[in-house]
């Protein structure tokens, strides 16, 4: 039987909790002291929070992690990184030394060109909605002035709008298809802002020219921007690859291989990307950046040609070795959360508040080093070794060790391979 409420949002958070924890949680005292113990004790910080989104009961804590000696474009930096998964923050931090040694990342922006769209329908010709669409289009941009005279003041805003004819995909609808430069800000409230304006506009005035009734069906921004695209890049002599015993060149040519097959094999290329996005994802989180429409542009990228493919690409020419990765990233450094969460001013600040091309670029970097981390241990140890010894502070933990004991364990497990039993067998032979 499902438990239903009208008004729950009405309710005070208190209410709301005691209502969750009585419909839904058996232990309820436990339950209720494990939810409230995760609030902050600065009441206005907690009050922030508790406002960022609808029905709050609780805060969700992530780890915010550090990788330092990030050397790109020549200026050292270190990278905020919020993720759950153990690895993550080491593999970044490993690469970005192994790399700082070799020459450092090189990245570039290559554009920054933002889409959005107004969907409507129309049955009529085409050829005459597009002289209306010719007529109207002036008074489109007009119409969103009020809305777009700051960010032109500073050098952005609505660079074209197109009507598309897409009613060979479906019958009589079109688009107006307009793309933005929205600079250091994501963009997305400017740009549905904007969209909102010209669905109102165009519909007016194409209906009084047209003399039949337009439908708008939706405006929205679109999340796949292949125009707002970055590259990061390594490369050094193969030689200079060579790291514990494995020598250089055929490090670097199985390391080839490695990418070679993500970008024909689909299954694999899935999670070589996931690699690239664990690094990336952790960054844009760390920043107040809106992770799933990163994720949802860098999919569509992947598979724009048809058939999904690695993000990643690797050669060897004339003994040099490149990796590089070009990926579309629609982020800002102003607006959203970034002036409001204070995690993210810090992490921003520990980047030396980037331009949101400079952020670009930095997140493109982490991708890629995750992504050169992965593959290197892939290739050669195996993910596990590196993947269980920082696992093994969970297993830990999850047995509730104590320091005492986790030092001991740790100190053994540096020199022996890493299981969940035999985690657990030391423990029951240290407790003994
Ligand atoms: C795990 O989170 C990520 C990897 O699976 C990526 C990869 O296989 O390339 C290690």
């Amino acid at each position: 039987m499902s438990t239903t409420i009208s008004g729950f949002s009405k309710l005070s958070k208190s209410e709301k909790i005691d209502w969750i924890v009585s419909n839904y949680l058996s232990n309820s005292n436990t339950a209720k002291q494990t939810i409230t113990q995760y609030f902050n004790a600065d009441s206005k910080l907690q009050q922030l929070h508790d406002e960022f989104i609808e029905n709050t009961i609780s805060n969700y804590y992530l780890p915010l992690g550090v990788a330092p000696n990030f050397e790109i474009n020549g200026k050292t930096y270190a990278i905020p990184m919020a993720i759950e998964e153990s690895s993550v923050v080491a593999a970044a931090s490993n690469a970005a030394k192994f790399w700082m040694q070799r020459g450092g990342f090189k990245a570039k922006v290559i554009s920054t060109t933002k889409i959005g769209q107004v969907h409507f329908m129309f049955d009529g010709d085409f050829e005459t909605l597009k002289k209306v669409f010719e007529t109207v289009k002036p008074k489109l941009i007009l119409d969103t002035k009020p809305i777009t005279a700051n960010m032109e003041k500073r050098g952005g805003g609505i660079l074209d709008i197109e009507l598309r004819n897409k009613t060979s995909d479906l019958n009589n609808y079109y688009q107006l298809h307009a793309t933005f430069e929205t600079l250091d800000a994501m963009g997305a409230n400017f740009i549905n802002s904007c969209l909102e304006q010209f669905s109102k506009t165009f519909k007016a005035e194409a209906e009084k020219h047209l003399n039949t009734s337009i439908e708008i069906v939706m405006s929205i921004l679109s999340n796949y921007v292949p125009d707002c695209l970055v590259r990061a890049e390594v490369s050094c002599n193969v030689e200079e690859l060579k790291h514990k015993g494995i020598e250089g060149k055929a490090f670097a040519e199985k390391f080839v291989r490695a990418v070679n097959i993500a970008e024909v094999e689909p299954h694999r290329a899935v999670t070589h990307n996931k690699g690239i996005m664990n690094g990336i994802d952790a960054v844009v989180l760390a920043t107040g950046n809106d992770f799933r429409a990163i994720e949802a542009g860098v999919h569509a990228y992947a598979i724009k040609n048809g058939k999904y493919t690695s993000l990643t690409h690797a050669k060897i020419e004339d003994g040099v070795f490149t990796f590089w990765m070009e990926i579309p990233l629609a982020l800002g450094t102003v607006g959203g959360l970034t002036g409001l969460h204070p995690l993210v001013k810090i992490a921003l600040n520990i980047l030396g508040k980037p331009s949101a091309k400079e952020l670009m670029q930095i997140v493109a970097v982490a991708g890629l080093a995750q992504n050169f981390a992965a593959l290197r241990s892939l290739t050669t140890t195996g993910i596990q070794e590196g993947h269980m010894k920082m696992h093994l502070m969970n297993i830990l933990n999850q047995f509730n060790a104590t320091n005492e004991e986790k030092e001991v364990i740790v100190n053994y497990f540096k020199t022996n391979t890493v299981t969940h039993s035999a985690v657990v067998l030391e423990l029951e032979k240290l407790r003994q």
